[in-house]
C-alpha cells in the first residue's frame, strides 16, 4: 500500500519540498507504525530545510519535528500499547508523512478527546516554553518577563504559561501580532518601530527578571540591558545569526549546522564573568529530550492535562493538508504568522493494510 510523505530534495527555499508517494513503511522490532493525524510546522523545520539547524539531516529527508497520530501496526516485541491509541511524538525529522515508524519509547499517550492540531502544538512549542519558564528561569509570581517573538509558536505558548504563572509580561512582535499579544496578557512592543530595551526600561523602571530570546546573535547579548540585577536571558534560538536579518532565506543552502554557536558560548561565559549577575542560559529541547526522556514525557503529559482542563489554548494559525507543506513554509518564511501552522492528513486513501 502506498502513502505520501514530503521530502526536502536539497537545502534551500520552499521549492525544495516535494510530495512523494511510496510504499508504507513497516515497523521493525520494538517499533510502532503510526498513522499521522497532525504534524506541526515550525521555524526549526524551515531552518532544517535551509541546512542551518543543528539537527539538520542530510537531504533527501522528510522534515517535521512533532506529530500526533494513531497507533496503526505493532512491530515484534512491542507491548503495552494498542492499535487505535492516540499518541504524540517528537522525532525531530520525519513527521511530514502519512505513516511513520517510531521506537515505542518515543510515543507519549494523548487523551483521545483532544483536537490533534491543538495537541501537536504542545509537543515542541509548549514543552519548550514550559521547561524554559519553570526550569531555566524558575519564575515566581509577580516577576517580570520579556518574551520575544510573542505572537509566534513558542512565544504565544510562553505568554499563556506566563499568565498561569502570574508574570508581568512584555511581548515583542510586529504590528500584526499586537492585539494577540495583548489578548494573551502582555504589553506588546513593536520591535520594528521601537527600541524594546528602552521601552521595557521606561515601562518597568528597573528592568525585568527574565528575557526569553529566540533571535540570537547580538540580540541575545543586548537583552542583558533589559534585565534587573540577578536576572537571566534564556537563549533558545539563533534565527538571526543562522539566517541573517529577516525570517526568509531562499539562497541555495549548504549544511552549516553550528553557525552562531561559538558566539552563543562566548555570551554564556560573558554573563558569568562580567559584574551585575546577568546570566545568559541556553535551552535546547532536543538535548533535554535525549538526556531526560522521562521528564520530557512528564512535561508533555502535564501540558495535555492543562489543555484538557482548558487552561491553555494553542493558537492555530492555519490547518493545511500535508500536500501543502510548501505553502506552509512559504507562509512561515514571510513572517506575520500568528500561532502554529499544522499539516493534517486523512481521507480514504490512508489505508496501509494496518489493523
Ligand atoms: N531551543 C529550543 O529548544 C527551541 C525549540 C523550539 C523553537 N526554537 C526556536 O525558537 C524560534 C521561534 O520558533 P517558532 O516556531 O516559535 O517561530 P515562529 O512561530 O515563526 O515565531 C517567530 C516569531 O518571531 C518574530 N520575530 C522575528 N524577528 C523578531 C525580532 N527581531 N524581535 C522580536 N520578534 C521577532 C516573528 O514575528 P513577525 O512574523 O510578526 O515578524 C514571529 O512571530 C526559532 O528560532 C526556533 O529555532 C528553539
Amino acid at each position: 500500500m502506498k502513502h505520501k510523505r514530503v521530502v526536502v530534495t536539497h537545502y534551500g527555499g520552499p521549492e525544495t519540498l516535494l510530495v512523494v508517494e511510496e510504499e508504507c513503511p513497516e515497523p521493525k522490532c520494538h517499533e510502532v507504525r503510526v498513522r499521522v493525524l497532525a504534524a506541526g510546522v515550525s521555524l526549526p523545520d524551515v531552518l532544517a530545510r535551509e541546512g542551518v539547524h543543528p539537527e539538520t539531516p542530510r537531504p533527501p529527508f522528510t522534515p517535521g519535528w512533532d506529530l500526533i497520530g494513531v497507533v496503526d501496526r505493532l512491530g515484534d516485541g512491542v507491548t503495552g500499547i494498542e492499535p487505535g491509541q492516540i499518541v504524540a511524538a517528537m522525532p525531530i525529522s520525519g513527521a511530514y508523512a502519512e505513516f511513520v515508524c517510531l521506537a515505542q519509547n518515543e510515543l507519549v499517550p494523548v487523551p483521545s478527546v483532544l483536537d490533534p492540531a491543538e495537541a501537536v502544538s504542545l509537543v515542541l512549542n509548549y514543552v519548550t516554553a514550559y521547561r524554559m519558564m519553570h526550569r531555566c528561569a524558575k519564575v515566581r509570581p509577580g516577576q517580570r518577563a520579556v518574551i520575544h517573538g510573542a505572537a509566534g509558536g513558542v512565544g504565544s505558548a510562553l505568554l499563556q504559561l506566563g499568565r498561569i504563572a502570574g508574570l508581568e509580561m512584555y511581548g515583542t512582535c510586529s504590528s500584526r501580532g499586537a492585539s494577540t499579544v495583548s489578548d494573551l496578557g502582555a504589553v506588546p512592543i513593536d520591535y520594528q518601530q521601537q527600541d524594546y530595551v528602552q521601552e521595557v526600561r521606561r515601562l518597568s523602571g528597573d528592568g525585568v527578571d527574565v528575557v526569553f530570546d529566540p533571535i540570537g546573535g547580538s540580540h541575545l547579548w543586548r537583552a542583558r540591558a533589559a534585565l534587573r540585577r540577578g536576572g537571566r536571558v534564556v537563549g533558545y534560538g539563533l534565527s538571526t545569526s543562522l539566517r541573517g536579518q529577516g525570517l526568509t532565506s531562499s539562497r541555495p543552502g549548504r549544511r552549516r549546522r553550528f553557525r552562531g554557536t561559538a558566539r552563543f558560548v562566548l555570551y554564556i561565559a560573558g554573563g558569568w564573568l562580567l559584574p551585575g549577575r546577568r546570566r545568559v542560559v541556553p535551552y535546547s529541547i532536543q538535548w533535554f529530550k535525549r538526556l531526560r526522556p522521562a521528564l520530557f514525557r512528564q512535561d508533555l503529559t502535564a501540558l495535555f492535562g492543562l489543555l484538557q482542563e482548558q487552561r491553555i489554548k494553542p493558537l492555530i494559525a492555519r490547518r493545511l493538508p500535508l500536500t501543502e507543506a510548501r505553502e506552509a513554509h512559504e507562509l512561515l518564511g514571510r513572517g506575520g504568522v500568528i500561532g502554529k501552522l499544522v499539516l493534517l492528513t486523512g481521507g480514504p486513501s490512508l489505508a496501509c493494510g494496518g489493523t
